[in-house]
Formats: structure tokens, C-alpha cells, sequence
């Protein structure tokens, strides 16, 4: 007999056997969802720290946090604190009414950016959309001909039409054309390329400033300056995708907090670590972009909640003291994966920045994640080749080490396998 910590939807004819947690949960989805996803064969149950459960209680060390999302682990006390406070208050208001907590937030954004206003929605591709709808307006404003957005080969911005349209990977693009026209792509870190492409028809320029789902890969300072030099002279709007690589995950508040002199955007999206965990995304914009976008031009019934606001703002206020503890444990991890590459040719490099981290094999990591997974290691795979790794940012050296550990055992079993060959 399994015994279940939780309380798991069963299936009647699952109920009459012995079917493990998995093969009921699987059996249902199979049977009622949209067939969307690749599922790992796994089951998650509870959280606890940089922790999770399965049904049956083994322990998963988590370094993908949901996609960068957990980014303050499982069940934090804090956010669980103000998270039970809030539900026996209120839920939800819309935007029909104020709630006290947008205007605290998108005060605390405005200082942490060097943006000056917000619009709250409840994803990251919702926050593109919304992105994309001010590049457009700022655009028409001009002249009708100026719709054109030049993003980047390689990028990843949502699955919703506008940001595929300026997502640039056919493999997500290709059963929906035609896409919102006016999309023009560019390679990633080739200035005279991006020079090219942006003229007077521009609206805007998006990009992200360290790719995650194209598989790590960092876009060069020279390269940001020149998107910027651009957009200045076509009076177009330079927009950052902060979605996977902001907030905290680079050790900075957002990932362009790294340059040095600052290269600002005009429109910064942020979303997934926002809130922990409760679906929330952001538009940040600077006056100039904020004037192109006026009352009743965009909207979300959700977007903004009072849930949402006050764990994100809750988890803003943890994050200002984690900053340089997330810049700490991202250099001991990255030394410590660079000392595996050292051992293990077919890692080709080790890429990213604080908790953002890639490791470029010589061949799929696919069977390595769910090598991993048996061995009790959350990370997945992007762009075929790349491990990924998104650790939440109260990880520890020891929670690294163990990882570390676990990694080793993994590329033994890849190089006895002859993986790479
Ligand atoms: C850079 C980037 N932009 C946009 C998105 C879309 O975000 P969401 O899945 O919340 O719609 C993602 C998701 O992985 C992302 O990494």
C-alpha cells in the first residue's frame, strides 16, 4: 500500500489497485488535459527551504524553483506569515477599486529599477503583451508606419500571439504563423547586425539581457550600449525582458543593474520570482514610455491583487538583504561546477550570472536531468544541451555542495554510459 502524506485525486479504478501517487496523477491527466506537457515523472507533494516532497517523502534538493520562480524556496515563513493574514482579509478587488498595497509595491519597483511607473498584470508573457502594446502606441503616436520591433534570435518572451511574434526560435513559432507582423530578428551580440535593422520604422528593441530559455547565454555590455544608442537616435523604446533574469536572480535587483555605467531600458517586464509563487507580472516604465499608454487603453482583472502585492511586497523587503548573499553563493557555485568541467571534457561551459546558471554539454542533457531527479536533484534542460540551473536564493554552501555531489555522480554515470561519444 502507498502511504500519501496528501490527499491525491483518484481515479476509481486506480483506487481499487496498488497504483503509485504517480501513475494516478499521470493516469487522470492523461485521460483530462490538454496534452501540452512533457511532464518529469514526478509528483510534488510540499516544500520546505530549498526542498521538496514527493507523495511518498522522498526529498528533492530544488535548483529549478519552478522555473525561477520559488525564488525564497518552499513554505518561507514570512511569506507564509502575511500570505494567511491576507487571505482572511481580502483576495481580490479588481481594478474597479484601490487597494493598499499596488501603490506601496510600485514605489518599492520605481526605486529598486530606476523606473518610474508600473502596470501590474499576472505572468510574464502577460506583461510582454502589455510591453509590446506600449511599443506600438509609441510608435503610432509618430507616424503609422513606425510598428516595427526588432528582437533577437535565440530570445524566449511567452506563448501568448505578441510575444511569440517577437520570440525568436521557429521550434515555438512554427504552427502559428502568420504572427503580428513588423517582428524583424537580429543576431544576438553582433552590433553592426542590430545597427542594420533599427531604423525609423522602429518602435522598440526587446531583449533579453541574459537569454534562459535560449540557454544562458549573456548579451555583451558593447552590444546593450549600442541597443541603446539606437533607440535614442530612431526614437524608438528599448524594452528588457527582466522575466527570467531580474529580480534578484543575478544578484542585482535587474540583470542591467550589472552594467557599468548603467544602461536603463525605457520599459523593463518582470515576473516570475515576483511573488514567490502567486502568479504576478510586471510592466516598469519611464515617463516617456509611460506617456504612451493612457486610461483605458490596457487592463487586467486580476492583475495587481491584493495577495499578490503583499507577498511580493513582503519578499522585496527579504530580497534588499539577500542581494550580496545571492552574488556569494552564485560565485561558489559557478567555481564549483567549473571544477567538474574540469574533470569532465564533454562540459563545454559553464555560463550565467549569480543564480542563473548554464552548463553546455557536449551532447542532450536530457537523460542527465532524470539521472538527477532518481539521485534526488531538481534541474532541467533548455536549448537540448544546457543544464539549467535556478537554485533558490537562501541556498546554502552545503545545500550547493550536496548538489555539487550529486552532479558528480551523474557525469560519472554520463561518461560511463559514453554519452558523449
Ligand atoms: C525571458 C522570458 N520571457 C517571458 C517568459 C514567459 O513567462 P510566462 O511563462 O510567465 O508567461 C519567460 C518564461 O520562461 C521567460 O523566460
Amino acid at each position: 500500500m502507498n502511504v500519501m502524506s496528501t490527499v491525491l485525486p483518484i481515479s476509481p479504478e486506480l483506487e481499487k489497485n496498488d497504483a503509485s501517487a504517480l501513475d494516478r496523477v499521470r493516469a487522470l491527466e492523461s485521460e483530462y488535459l490538454l496534452q501540452t506537457y512533457a511532464r518529469y515523472p514526478l509528483v510534488l507533494d510540499r516544500g520546505k527551504g530549498c526542498f521538496v516532497f514527493d507523495p511518498e517523502g522522498k526529498r528533492y534538493l530544488d535548483f529549478i524553483t519552478g522555473i525561477g520562480v520559488n525564488a525564497l524556496g518552499h513554505a518561507h515563513p514570512r511569506l507564509v506569515k502575511v500570505l494567511r493574514e491576507q487571505a482572511s482579509r481580502l483576495w481580490h478587488s479588481s481594478n474597479l477599486y484601490y487597494n493598499a498595497y499596488q501603490g506601496p509595491l510600485a514605489e518599492r519597483l520605481a526605486k529598486a529599477s530606476g523606473l518610474k511607473r508600473t502596470f501590474f498584470c499576472n505572468s510574464g508573457a502577460e506583461s510582454m503583451e502589455g510591453a509590446l502594446k506600449m511599443v506600438r502606441a509609441h510608435g503610432h503616436k509618430i507616424n503609422a508606419e513606425k510598428y516595427e520591433i526588432v528582437a533577437l534570435h535565440n530570445s524566449f518572451h511567452g506563448r501568448t500571439f505578441g510575444a511569440l511574434s517577437i520570440t525568436g526560435q521557429e521550434k515555438y513559432r512554427q504552427d502559428f504563423e502568420p504572427l503580428l507582423p513588423g517582428a524583424r530578428f537580429v543576431q544576438p551580440n553582433d552590433e553592426v547586425a542590430l545597427e542594420q535593422v533599427v531604423n525609423n520604422r522602429t518602435a522598440g528593441i526587446v531583449l533579453e539581457w541574459i537569454q534562459g530559455e535560449g540557454g544562458i547565454f549573456p548579451m555583451s555590455i558593447e552590444y546593450i550600449r549600442k541597443a541603446r544608442e539606437l533607440a535614442d537616435r530612431y526614437d524608438a523604446l528599448l524594452v528588457f525582458d527582466e522575466i527570467q533574469c531580474g529580480v534578484g536572480r543575478t544578484g542585482k535587483y535587474f540583470a542591467y543593474q550589472l552594467s557599468d555605467p548603467l544602461v536603463l531600458p525605457d520599459v523593463m517586464v518582470a515576473a516570475k520570482p515576483l511573488a514567490c509563487g502567486i502568479p504576478m507580472g510586471v510592466i516598469v516604465a519611464n515617463d516617456r514610455a509611460a506617456q504612451s499608454i493612457g486610461s483605458g487603453m490596457h487592463g487586467s482583472t486580476f492583475g495587481g491583487g491584493p495577495i499578490a502585492c503583499r507577498v511580493a511586497l513582503e519578499f522585496m523587503d527579504i530580497l534588499d538583504g539577500l542581494l550580496p548573499h545571492i552574488d556569494k553563493m552564485g560565485r561558489y557555485f559557478h567555481a564549483g561546477l567549473e571544477g567538474l568541467q574540469k574533470q569532465f571534457p564533454f562540459i563545454r561551459e559553464v555560463r550565467g550570472q549569480g543564480l542563473m546558471i548554464g552548463v553546455d554539454l557536449s551532447f542532450s542533457g536530457k537523460q542527465l536531468v532524470l539521472d538527477a531527479l532518481e539521485q534526488g536533484l531538481l534541474m532541467n534542460c533548455t536549448h537540448d544541451t544546457v543544464l539549467r540551473f535556478l537554485p533558490p536564493y537562501i541556498v546554502t554552501e552545503k545545500e550547493i555542495d550536496r548538489a555539487l555531489g550529486i552532479l558528480k555522480r551523474v557525469f560519472k554515470l554520463a561518461a560511463k554510459r559514453g554519452d558523449a561519444n
